[in-house]
């Protein structure tokens, strides 16, 4: 499928990330922006290019792709890939590992001696890589936040942190890291949690396709449905911004040549609207599946966001008016520590939630609270916040 290039955004984050007097880029740039907008796809065809054409040794990682592996893996096999492509490295790691006689074809320098708690820390593997090929490395880690759900992801961060002070003081060539996110709650651990590897990195807001992208979609139309990007834009925003809708939109109208502009335009919003009530139609299904106790850990959790304390009691009691008054339901389980606990379990296991090796709940996507807020399940009842420290309001 054909995609829109995003060259000068690729260009001003080039110059952001690769700016040795721009303090803040040194230690790593947080990039947030909500699930399918096309973070993957930009930050593999616009910004791995464009920082690569500029000289850089770019590392990446997607930590989503793999979902079957430990991210700390993917992390240091990603990192080792990149080594391994450098000959004039794995010789100097052979050298320092006392392999001096051993060549290149020969049972050499293996990749599995660079990881954590290895012969070779990622550090040091880094610095070597830098130091020969006398170029700055720029690591991007996509969906950063899955990191902090194992405990070998979690250190490979910390190993990643060692690495990035390392490179960026002394003789060396820099290291910076770029991590993506699709849920600014999650990203917002790593860099506001004072234990973790990057507090302080800056966050921005990965911006969404624009209107430049919408006069690309319009002329790859039929011209007879002379679209236009003004009348698009709504229709983008109803989609959450996501370019796989607009692509569904454009299918609708490549069955015909010969529209009037009043019916593309109204076959194009029908597709997106029925594509966006299916969405939500769809969870609000699974949520119904739910049992009582679960679907209002969810529901409270999604309505307070980073505020959200599950086991206080005045937590356990909204969750009882929720299911009392909002749903009509009896209490007919104890709702106590244990069953809320084993309700965060289910969610998560279910997909609907995700947890942090620090026991920190989130939801899994944005999508979810904007289903709930559609289904008007996000109640007052919901909101009732519990704050930390003072008296129940
Ligand atoms: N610039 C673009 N032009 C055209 N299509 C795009 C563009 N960016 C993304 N897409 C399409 O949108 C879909 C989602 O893109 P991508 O996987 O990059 O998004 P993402 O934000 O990384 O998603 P996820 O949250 O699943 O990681 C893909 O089908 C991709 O082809
Ligand atoms: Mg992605």
């Amino acid at each position: 499928m054909p995609i829109f290039h995003r060259t000068a955004l690729a260009q001003e984050l080039a110059t952001h990330i690769l700016d040795d007097d721009l303090a803040p880029a040194r230690s790593g740039l947080f990039l947030g922006a909500r699930r399918r907008t096309g973070k993957s796809t930009f930050l593999q065809q616009d910004l791995c290019p464009e920082l690569k054409r500029r000289g850089a040794i770019v590392i990446y990682a997607d930590l989503w792709e793999e979902r079957d592996q430990d991210p700390g893996d993917v992390i240091i096999e990603a990192i080792r890939e990149e080594l391994a492509r450098h000959e004039s490295v794995v010789m100097r790691f052979a050298r320092s590992a006392g392999m001096e006689r051993v060549n290149m074809g020969g049972v050499a320098f293996t990749m599995d001696r660079v990881g954590l708690g290895k012969q070779v820390s990622l550090a040091k593997a880094l610095a070597m890589l830098s130091d020969e090929c006398q170029r700055m490395i720029v690591l991007i880690v996509d969906e950063a936040q899955h990191a902090i759900t194992t405990d070998k992801g979690s250190n490979a961060l910390y190993a990643l942190k060692a690495a990035r002070d390392k490179l960026n003081m002394g003789p060396h060539h820099g290291l910076r890291i770029v991590a993506t996110g699709s849920n600014r709650d999650k990203l917002a651990m790593l860099v506001e949690w004072k234990d973790q590897a990057f507090f302080c990195a800056p966050m921005k807001e990965f911006p969404p396709l624009g209107v430049d992208y919408l006069n690309w979609i319009c002329e790859r139309a039929p011209a007879s449905a002379a679209l236009n990007a003004g009348a698009l834009s709504t229709l983008f925003e109803r989609s959450g911004y996501r370019p796989e809708w607009m692509q569904i939109g454009l299918n609708a109208l490549a069955l015909r040549d010969n529209w009037t502009p009043e019916e593309a335009a109204a076959v194009f919003a029908e597709t997106i609207e029925s594509r966006a009530d299916s969405r939500i139609q769809n969870l609000l299904a699974l949520i119904g599946l739910l049992s009582p106790l679960q679907s209002a850990v969810l529901r409270v959790l999604a309505a307070q966001g980073r505020r959200f304390v599950p086991f206080w009691n005045r937590t356990l009691e909204t969750f009882r008016l929720v299911i009392e008054q909002d749903d009509g339901n009896d209490v007919d389980e104890p709702i106590n520590v244990e069953t809320v606990q084993q309700a965060l379990d289910a969610l998560k296991d279910k997909g609907f939630l995700w947890r942090s090796v620090h026991g920190v709940y989130a939801l899994e996507e944005f999508g979810i609270r904007e289903a709930l807020e559609e289904g008007r399940l996000l109640t007052e009842s919901t909101q009732r916040v519990t704050l930390m420290g003072r008296q129940a309001a």
